[in-house]
């Protein structure tokens, strides 16, 4: 099936007890068992079945199937947000030790669980100067379990080369890991391009109603685990909190996902509660179709903004001048998503101005919803990070952040244009 046809059918035909058509919302912690060896069965993993919603939920799982055939993954693990699908992903790989990977364009939350959070329970971060795989390589040693990028960052929409970074993982011994947050499976599966795992949150383009939050993990069930023995005992060993079990043993190459769950999931529990699950799903029934407003709308607000004398500078991909533009052709179709910076000619006090006079464009930090959005990431999103960080990841003391929403495009630009005036009109004043 086609993407259209999985974000509307993906993982769910129909009820199987009341042929309701629509995902029904199993709000339930609990499942019993047929008997105490069914119990015990379930416990060992020996069989498939619902025991505990902080492990496996129904209504969860449509979502997960879901997830999983829209990015053409083998399959998924879906939790409370999208920072918690990072920490699991990251977690179950490079716990006890390891390393990961990563270029310094990243979402602010994610380069801090990377750079402190982690490394402050022994994981280590390595951050590249660019994304470039002639950046990545020199980091890559014997205790790196993972690369991992942004297919397309946030905030600065810069588009990683998914498939030059998923061949020089393999060729180490490493699997690739990318956050497809902000392309969604509409405008870029990395998984086709060879990514190994894909991370999301759903909070944002996939549920589209901001509503809703959270997250998933995708595994394309390619990596090979077992031939990295030394690299990941954690998969190859026997587990002494699971009495004994070796995951590859029993899964084969489901076992990253399959340790995610049943040691980060069961053991932590950021649970993804069924009413979010219900909630995410019938967002991404609309994605596609929501996704091509987006893109239309997205690169009305940059030419409108490009072609304005009262604008510094916008980064969008989808501009001839933007160095992602080739990326952009190559990966999205040229199709660039509608997530985009720039700032106000005159630095931050009039960005600042023009951000005050939003009137329809909220003021706000979330991307991915219906509305239009717009963030001063500095401040907020990024705050947590150095000045020389924030530079890397693309963000300047005056960045403001467009998440282009669905509304009407002269509506928003209307909007756009007050607040414009509004900042160079005090600016004139002065
Ligand atoms: C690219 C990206 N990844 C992950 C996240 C974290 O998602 P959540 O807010 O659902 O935890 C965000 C949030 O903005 C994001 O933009």
């Amino acid at each position: 099936m086609r993407s259209e046809t999985i974000s509307i059918h993906g993982g769910f035909d129909c009820d199987p007890a009341t042929r309701a058509v629509a995902p029904p919302i199993y709000q339930t912690v609990a499942y019993e068992f047929d008997s105490a060896d069914h119990g015990a069965a379930l416990f060992n993993l020996e069989v498939e079945g619902f025991r505990y919603s902080r492990i496996a939920n129904p209504t969860t799982a449509i979502l997960e199937r879901r997830v999983a055939l829209l990015e053409g993954g083998a399959s998924a693990l879906a939790v409370a947000s999208g920072q918690a699908a990072l920490a699991y992903a990251f977690l179950t790989l490079a716990d006890g030790g390891g390393s990961i990977v990563a270029p310094p364009t990243l979402y602010g939350t994610t380069h801090t669980l990377l750079a402190h959070t982690l490394r402050s329970n022994g994981i280590e971060a390595r951050f590249a100067k660019s994304a470039r795989a002639d950046d990545v390589a020199p980091l890559i040693d014997e205790t790196t379990r993972a690369v991992f990028c942004e297919s397309i960052g946030n905030p600065a929409g810069n588009i990683a080369d998914v498939a030059e970074l998923a061949a020089l993982a393999h060729a180490r011994g490493v699997p690739l890991i990318v956050d497809n947050t902000v392309a969604t499976p509409i405008l870029l599966k990395p998984i086709a391009h060879g990514a190994d795992i894909v991370v999301h949150s759903l909070t944002k383009f996939m549920g589209g109603h901001g509503a809703a939050m959270g997250g998933a993990i995708v595994d394309a069930g390619t990596f090979d685990w077992r031939a990295q023995a030394k690299r990941y005992p954690q998969f190859n060993e026997p587990d002494e909190s699971y009495h004994g079990l070796v995951y590859v043993d029993r899964f084969g190459r489901d076992a990253f996902l399959a340790r995610a769950r049943s040691v980060y999931q069961r053991t932590t529990g950021a649970v993804l509660a069924p009413m979010s699950a219900f909630l995410l799903l019938q967002g991404i029934e609309t994605l596609p179709l929501r996704i091509e407003r987006h893109v239309a709308n997205g690169r009305a607000v940059a030419e409108w903004l490009a072609a304005d004398p009262r604008i510094a500078w916008v980064d969008y991909a989808g501009l001839p001048d933007s160095p992602y533009f080739a990326l952009a052709q190559k990966y999205l179709g040229g199709r660039a998503a509608s997530l985009l910076t720039f700032g106000v000619v005159g630095g931050l006090e009039p960005t600042k101005r023009f951000y005050d006079a939003l009137k329809l464009v909220k003021r706000l930090v979330n991307i991915g919803d219906a509305r239009s959005l717009c963030c001063h990431p500095a401040s907020t999103t990024h705050r947590q990070m150095t000045p020389e960080e924030q530079v890397k990841a693309g963000v300047r003391p005056e960045t403001i952040r467009v998440s282009v929403g669905l509304e009407h495009i002269d509506d928003i630009l209307e909007d756009l244009d007050q607040a414009l005036a509004a900042a160079c009109r005090r600016r004139a004043a002065e």
